[in-house]
């Protein structure tokens, strides 16, 4: 352990609990406790409050329409348009202040500030090259781009015309791409020639190519020219049904394109996500809830203002990017930080000289990352001047007391806030996490519910759980951000969330319970520590993975007879996959094959599902009904004690495993 870390343990190592500074309670968007009462004694119009962040077309109905759970209607009949909430309606104030500050990868110091009135012309254009192609409302558009302004923009230029946008992370691979526009019928493509990771080149329009290639329909496809000359060398030609996105914005000068009037339950976009089975779900968001919930989470808890430089660091890609880099901050107005590369690129100080830069007000980051830096050491921040800050915030998977004290001390000073926050790409937004301007903070425990939230820890039966002992998380009654279904798949969505606690034959909203597939415990003063997934999706450096999905690719792999995956602890990514492999017969067990197999997972999801170990074993733990024993394998990965062996069909296995995974 460094001097550093046996100061900090000796000083806030017994802390438990931490006041928000005086200095940020003073100018909090939400300082009065009184909320959660307030909230309570008048759900659902509580919620009157997000939606009057947001300008409508037309005014709503009704607030909530339960009458057909889970299928719930928010803000029903009021029509809206996200790209208006985004830009229109801020130009006025603040046309000439920068919507997106863009920080490239440090190549050749190509930064962009898009101002509002810049961002909003951008999207005009945008919108109209897209409606030229034949984009209609409600025809979804797939676009597979990693972190450059092109990605909002053509996102906010679908929500102009209502057509759904379905964004896949540029990191996910051909066969992910090719999946994900199969199962949405999505006929449009916005991709790009390849962008830069640690200052090289990477070409990004081959892999768009390959899965273009297993799409089973026509498609037309926009190619963003993000390397210019540096992307020569990967000799692209663009084929007949694919266009340059700067001719198609050329062509489109100076145009505008009146924003569609939304209904508030018309979809704003999906997102597919990692489940319990191989094929990844359609996560479908609307356009007035989920707006509503991501302005109104990020004023209460990012405590945005307009004048903020807000930095997220997270990719686009994911449901945290598009709540809390795109729609949220720009509802508010507010500028909004877009990092193309790494945090370690050319240095390990690469984000706080950006915070430096930037004078960014709030840093909102995954635990994973912060592990990292832990491991970097103090000095790369404090070589920079990080006062700027003013609240800080992690989410997308459970953050350790160490790491949460190491965040606040090092990068926070001790004054900024730290919110921990729980929520999904399911729930559009944040669930559970204090309110830095009200609540206490405790390190390891994401808080307590926000206001308006009925959440409870239960048992198998949906029995509440004593404080302190082990439970599943359950959201019971609905909120605004929620997804509204699997895309065209319901009963999916049912089985999926709702049956394991609801009554599902009954018509009453209080018989349904959503379920997140999350353990958690609750303290005497109601903060929820999550303890992770209970279904067979491991997070690893805070991203969603499905066992099977990574299991189907391996199994996909010739010579490989059975897989099982599970999540092994790991230092800095918090889980890593650990793959259990039986080979077929006649298959040799070697290094080359092992190579092979995590190939096959590169090929089919991408470098996040990557193995950190790849075991083989001539059997797996199975129970007598044929059930691999996954937890068993964890105990294995993790060395920890193992559980009972006794109801498997081959105990003896479990030993064999042991040793050659542990080695002794
Ligand atoms: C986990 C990311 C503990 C959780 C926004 C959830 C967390 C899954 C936290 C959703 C947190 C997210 N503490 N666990 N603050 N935030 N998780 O859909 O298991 O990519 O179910 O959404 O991440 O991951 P997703």
């Amino acid at each position: 352990m460094s001097d550093d870390d046996v100061e900090l343990e000796a000083r806030l190592e017994e802390q438990e609990v931490f006041e928000p500074s005086e200095s940020f309670v003073s100018q909090a968007n939400v300082s009065d406790a009184g909320i959660y009462e307030e909230f309570e004694e008048n759900w659902p119009e509580c919620w009157e409050g997000a939606a009057d962040l947001l300008d409508w077309e037309e005014p709503y109905d009704q607030v909530l329409d339960d009458s057909n759970p889970p299928f719930y209607e928010w803000f029903t009949d009021g029509t809206i348009n996200a790209s208006t909430n985004c830009l229109d309606r801020h130009l006025d104030e603040r046309g000439d202040e920068a919507a997106i500050e863009w920080v490239g990868e440090p190549v050749d110091e190509d930064n962009v500030t898009l101002t509002y009135s810049e961002l909003h012309e951008k999207v005009n254009e945008a919108a109209a090259a897209l409606r030229d192609l034949g984009v209609g409302e409600d025809d979804v558009v797939t676009m597979y781009m990693p972190m450059i302004p092109e990605l909002p923009i053509a996102m906010l230029a679908c929500a102009r015309i209502g057509a759904p946008h379905s964004v896949v992370f540029a990191g996910f691979s051909a066969d992910a791409l090719a999946t994900r526009m199969n199962a949405a019928d999505s006929e449009y493509l916005v991709t790009c020639d390849g962008y830069y990771r640690r200052g090289d080149p990477l070409d990004h329009l081959d892999k768009a190519n390959e899965g273009l290639g297993s799409v089973e329909h026509d498609t037309d496809t926009v190619v963003v020219d993000r390397l210019g000359p540096n992307g020569d060398d990967f000799g692209h030609d663009l084929a007949a049904d694919q266009h340059d996105w700067g001719e198609l914005m050329a062509a489109n000068e100076g145009a505008t394109v009146e924003p569609v009037d939304r209904d508030a339950e018309d979809m704003l976009f999906l997102m597919y996500t990692s489940g319990t089975t191989g094929q990844p779900k359609g996560v479908k968001h609307t356009t007035g809830g989920y707006l509503a919930w991501t302005a109104w989470t990020s004023q209460a808890v990012l405590d945005i203002k307009p004048e903020d430089t807000y930095f997220c660091s997270a990719d686009i890609g994911w449901i945290t990017g598009h709540s809390y880099i795109v729609y949220g901050p720009l509802a508010l107005g507010t500028t909004t930080m877009m990092y193309e590369g790494t945090p370690d690129h050319p240095d390990r100080d690469r984000l706080w000289e950006i915070v430096e830069d930037y004078e960014a007000t709030q840093l909102y980051t995954a635990p994973t990352a912060i592990r990292a830096f832990m491991k970097w050491g103090k000095q790369y921040p404090e070589a920079h001047d990080l006062s700027s800050l003013r609240l800080l915030g992690t989410v997308g998977e459970p953050i350790n007391p160490r790491a949460w004290k190491w965040y606040y001390k090092h990068i926070g000073d001790e004054e900024c806030p730290v919110v921990d926050t729980w929520w999904q790409t399911e729930t559009g937004g944040m669930m559970v996490t204090t309110l830095p301007g009200v609540k206490d903070m405790k390190p390891g425990s994401a808080g307590p519910p926000l206001p308006g939230m009925d959440i409870r820890i239960v048992d198998t039966n949906g029995d509440e759980v004593e404080p302190g002992r082990a439970g599943y998380l359950t959201v019971n009654k609905p909120w605004p951000g929620m997804l509204r279904t699997l895309y065209k798949n319901d009963e999916r969505f049912i089985e999926e969330y709702w049956r394991e606690y609801s009554d599902v034959d009954s018509d009453d909203p209080d018989d349904w319970v959503y379920f997140p597939e999350d353990g958690a415990k609750i303290d005497e003063d109601g903060y929820i520590t999550v303890l992770g997934r209970v279904d067979d999706v491991i997070n690893v450096s805070g991203h969603r993975l499905g066992t099977m999905e990574i299991e189907s690719a391996i199994v996909g792999v010739e010579g490989v007879a059975e897989a099982a995956v599970v999540g092994g602890d790991h230092e800095v990514k918090g889980e890593a996959v650990y793959a259990y492999v039986i080979v077929e017969e006649g298959q040799e067990e070697s290094e080359a094959f092992r190579e092979e197999i995590v190939q096959g997972v590169l090929d089919a999801i991408g470098p996040i599902a990557r193995p950190e170990q790849v075991i083989f074993t001539p059997e797996l733990p199975k129970t007598r009904s044929g059930k691999i024993m996954r937890r068993l394998l964890e105990d294995i990965a993790n060395e920890e004690e193992l559980g009972d062996t006794s109801t498997l069909r081959n105990p003896e296995i479990v030993e064999d495993i042991r040793k050659v995974v542990q080695g002794n």
